[in-house]
């Protein structure tokens, strides 16, 4: 077992976030007339500091609107703030990066792809030839138990399965920085424990060598957010804002045992704590933690 790190390492970190603010301008309104067109700006981040060692799993979690698809795409070099810095090893992030994988809410899986075509598609972005693209989408499809369906379309998957062949999208290149936007929110509870299990186990396999992954996981499920990461950084919307940055020192690996943490006081002291430290300050789209 490993001792979940801490974030307080003398080591650069390798993405880090200084005094971020972020405003978009909301255009609206107005007659035509350049003098009385409205425009108004929306403060979506404001004075973020955050730092991510490499291999830490990171989750962040807040209401509706706080800012947490903006600092993903941050990362992703889709989105540059309007102040302060974004780093990523030491420098912006760039566009594209093929080093980052990033996973949405609901699988963006093209129709018209088969599963195995859909898990193709960033190999093919990044030159991959044909038989290597083919073999490595197999292998992905395997890893995440969707052997045997290579050959199927969106339509003939479930949610569950899509979001599967979403994640074996996202590992298939083995990008080092894992950027997943509630990959399991859409999920019925059953299948999502089975998803946060397969996804852990995956992520566990390298805890401890260099090649473990870091992962900046979003979600608005308290709960799921400790039971997953090492540290869980808790936003506030208006203006999007980080309000509590903690540790979660549970031990690892944590993949076989998911079902049985939820129930351990530990957790429950862990995700109550938090919860109790928030309550009102957060959406009530933030999960309420099991009752002791
Ligand atoms: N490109 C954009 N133009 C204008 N406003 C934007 C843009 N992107 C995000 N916003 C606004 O910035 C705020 C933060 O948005 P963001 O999507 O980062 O929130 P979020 O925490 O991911 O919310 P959710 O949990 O609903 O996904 C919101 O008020 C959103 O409307
Ligand atoms: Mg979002």
């Amino acid at each position: 077992m490993t001792t979940p790190a801490t974030g307080a390492s003398a080591a650069a970190p390798l993405i880090s976030f200084t005094d971020v603010r972020q405003v978009f301008r909301l255009q609206g309104g107005g007659t035509g007339d350049p003098a009385s067109a409205t425009s108004r700006e929306l403060v979506a981040l404001e004075g973020v500091d955050l730092d991510i060692e490499a291999g830490q799993f990171v989750a962040l979690v807040g209401a509706s609107g706080c800012g947490k698809t903006t600092m993903l795409n941050m990362l992703a070099g889709l989105v540059a703030p309007s102040e302060g810095q974004v780093s990523l090893g030491g420098a912006p992030p760039p566009l594209p990066n093929m080093d980052i994988g990033y996973m949405f809410a609901r699988d963006a899986l093209l129709p018209w792809r088969t599963a195995r075509k859909n898990v193709e598609l960033p190999l093919e972005t990044r030159g991959w030839d044909r038989a290597r693209r083919a073999e490595r989408a197999r292998e992905v499809l395997d890893l995440v138990g969707l052997a045997g369906r290579e050959s199927q379309f969106r339509l003939q998957l479930s949610q569950g399965m899509r979001q599967r062949v979403a994640l074996a999208r996202t590992l298939a290149p083995n990008p080092s920085i894992l950027l997943m936007d509630e990959p399991f929110a859409a999920l019925d509870a059953r299948t999502k424990l089975t998803l946060q299990t397969e996804f852990l186990r995956i992520w566990e396999q390298h805890q401890d060598s260099e090649r473990r992954k870091t992962v900046v996981f979003v979600t608005h499920d308290l709960q799921e957010a400790v039971l997953l990461a090492d540290r869980v950084v808790v936003m506030l919307p208006a203006p999007g804002r980080i309000a509590e940055d903690r540790v979660v020192d549970l031990p690892r690996p944590r993949a076989e045992h998911l079902g049985d943490i939820q129930f351990t006081d530990q957790f429950k002291r862990t995700t109550h704590d938090l919860f109790e430290r928030l309550e009102g300050a957060i959406g009530d789209r933030v999960a309420r933690p099991v009752a002791k």
